[in-house]
């Protein structure tokens, strides 16, 4: 079959190539793939910046965003051919630590998790791929079409739960979230916002293209320009930037018993001028909360499936900028300016 691989740590070693099927280990049930979603991380992993090949390997399949068709499974799994399929991306680690022991491997505390497609396990950029039922989630049939976007999804889902958590400290009534970054996370925050009845805003740097509009159909305000000048001290940040000068500007400006939620991964060596004295003494003095937040466990994939059903499905379409069919997959990868998602289609259409 074909699969798109990279070989970890070498930069730009992307290649389509023919490889066995999957391998049994790999879980119960064959899935025929359908689509894969591209994400900063797989361009992280191309420039081997990131990146594990599986044990005694040097090849990593690459893709953690799936969807796929189920053509085998066996009796009792609680799955059967036809069923609409994507794969949970973490397995625990083999300890287990405390987290992983309880099925919270997203909330690791020894780093020996696996990823598919990210970490010491074969990803689903391939034509088949195999998964235990206990890490495939089914889909209604209705999500056919924007059902790749549950990886991105279930991270948010995970981001808004622990924001909860975080505000159910103390009595907590909020009413504002500000987004920073108007990508798949930041537009899918913000869904997530508007599906709690929040008032969202969303500020990103690019004026023009489908993002204002995206924001504004979901009944947000969308902002371009400094943090300052959005008006107002949120209650919620979730900031998908990664931008080192952006989140300073975001926890200067939150508000009192703020929370704000670190959902982008950086790039390392951005250096800021920070008067950290001044960010204790606000953070102290008015219990504001700065946490980070990464990856999804079962629980949270359900969540992320709801609020995908949940959602205006032309909305959620219009995510997808791009599907580019597997024989132009480089094209997958190549960044153009009015992208939000993209999708390779592995089923040959
Ligand atoms: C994925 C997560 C993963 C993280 C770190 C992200 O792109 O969405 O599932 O845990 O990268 O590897």
């Amino acid at each position: 079959m074909k699969a798109i691989t990279i070989i970890p740590g070498k930069p730009n070693s992307a290649a389509l190539e023919n490889v066995p099927e999957p391998d049994p280990s790999d879980g119960t049930i064959l899935v025929r793939a359908l689509e894969l979603g591209i994400c900063g991380t797989d361009f992280e992993l191309i420039s081997a910046d990131y990146g594990w090949a599986p044990p005694g390997s040097d090849h990593l399949v690459l893709g953690h965003e799936s969807l796929g068709r189920v053509e085998q499974a066996p009796q009792n799994s609680g799955f059967k051919p036809g069923d609409l399929v994507v794969g949970i991306v973490r397995r625990p680690d083999p300890v287990p630590c405390i987290a992983c022991a309880v099925g919270e491997f997203d909330m690791c505390r020894n780093g020996q998790y696996t990823e598919r497609g990210i970490k010491e396990r074969n990803g689903f950029g391939s034509e088949h791929w195999r998964i235990e039922p206990e890490y495939a989630v089914r889909l209604d049939p209705s999500l056919r079409d924007v059902g790749v976007l549950m990886e991105p999804a279930s991270v948010l889902a995970k981001a808004w739960i622990h924001i909860s958590c975080i505000g159910e400290r103390a009595e907590w009534k909020p009413n504002t979230v500000l987004i920073t970054g108007a990508g798949p996370i930041g537009l899918l925050a913000a869904l997530m916002g508007a599906q709690r009845g929040l008032e969202v805003h969303v500020l990103d740097r690019v004026t023009g293209g489908p993002k204002p509009q995206l924001v504004h159909d979901l009944g947000g305000t969308y902002h371009t320009g400094p943090v300052k000048d959005i008006g107002f001290a949120p209650d919620i940040v979730i900031e998908c930037t990664g931008v080192a000068s952006v989140i300073a500007e975001t926890i200067d400006h939150l508000g009192n018993d703020g929370i704000l939620c670190l959902a982008g991964v950086s790039s390392h060596n951005q250096q800021v001028d920070l008067d950290l004295g001044t960010i204790n003494r606000s953070m102290v003095l008015e219990n504001r909360a700065v946490f980070g937040s990464v990856n999804a466990n079962r629980k949270h994939w359900e969540k992320a499936k709801e609020a995908l059903m949940k959602a205006d499905r032309q909305w959620l379409r219009r995510l997808i900028s791009r599907k580019e069919p597997l024989d132009k997959w480089q094209e997958a990868l190549k960044r153009r300016p009015d992208d939000i998602k993209v999708v390779i289609e592995l089923d040959g259409q």
